[in-house]
């Protein structure tokens, strides 16, 4: 791997191989979604326990301080909008010349695969994957399942995992699932966990990033099961242990109870 896309890569994956990402860039189909009304707001408190910010080339130019963040995963496909024809019509929204302007240290592009526009979003990942090789750029893949939530189940995530590895993704971004080890088992880049629509209790998410991580996921990737909480940041520093810490749910649990009852503000150095 060359200096530039090896570095880029460490300042996504910590030392410890594992990774915390805060993506906030569901307006880019969704407007401004609950809780993301504000997007830079809602992102501030949780940033401390982050490990790169997953984003929009216009939210983070006007909400996010160039001084004060964290590694940046750049989203840079799109074109559709939950209330247009079909979620899966997406393009490349960005270019590899603004993505370096804006300092990237990875692209995150979505991928429909089984839909009408699965070539078109696959010759998309291709040819980013070439831009972003040429200036040691990684691409991360993001295995989207549009409105059919009830697509994901682990021989759909495998095969579609597996594809973007093939197609060059450095990393994929697919949902967390039943036998989650086979999904990892077939993908041979890092598989991280997405989140998808708030959970009913945040134990609940404890439990699926706990076994996700324990069936070989290196990290998260989780926006409205942190931000959509009623307690944001007791959320990530939970989540954050059982990652970065191998916690078990329970600790994870009391962490969460303990940071909502305020003890344990932030920390400089995250825990
Ligand atoms: C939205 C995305 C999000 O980054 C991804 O789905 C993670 O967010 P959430 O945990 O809210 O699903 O790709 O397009």
């Amino acid at each position: 791997m060359d200096w530039g896309m090896a570095n880029r890569m460490s300042q996504l994956i910590q030392p410890d191989g594992h990774c915390v990402f805060m993506p906030i860039d569901h307006g880019y189909f969704l407007g401004p979604t609950s809780k993301l009304e504000q997007p830079g707001k809602t992102v501030e408190p949780l940033l401390p326990y982050a490990d790169a910010l997953f984003v929009t080339r216009g939210v983070l130019r006007s909400a996010i301080d160039p001084a004060n963040t964290k590694p940046i995963v750049l989203r840079v496909s799109g074109g559709t909008s939950t209330v247009g024809a079909d979620l899966a019509n997406e393009g490349i929204t960005t270019s590899i010349e603004e993505a370096i302007r804006l300092n990237a240290s990875a692209l995150g592009i979505s991928l429909f695969i089984g839909t009408e526009f699965e070539k078109q979003s696959l010759l998309n990942l291709g040819k980013l994957v070439d831009e972003g090789e040429k200036y040691g750029i990684p691409i991360m893949a993001v295995t989207a399942v549009g409105k059919e939530l009830e697509k994901r189940d682990a021989r759909y995530l495998a095969l579609c995992c597996r594809i973007a590895a093939e197609l060059g993704a450095r990393v994929v971004k697919t949902y967390w699932c039943e036998d989650f080890d086979r999904v990892v088992n077939g993908c041979p880049v890092p598989v991280i966990m997405a989140g998808g629509p708030q959970a009913d209790t945040e134990r609940e998410v404890m439990d699926f990033v706990h076994d996700g991580m324990q069936n070989g996921a290196i990290g998260i990737n989780l926006g409205r099961n942190v931000w959509q909480s009623e307690h944001p940041v007791p959320m990530i520093r939970a989540l954050r242990h059982i990652v970065h810490e191998n916690a078990s749910v329970k600790e994870a649990q009391e962490i969460f109870d303990s940071a909502k009852a305020g003890n344990g503000r932030v920390a400089s150095v995250p825990a």
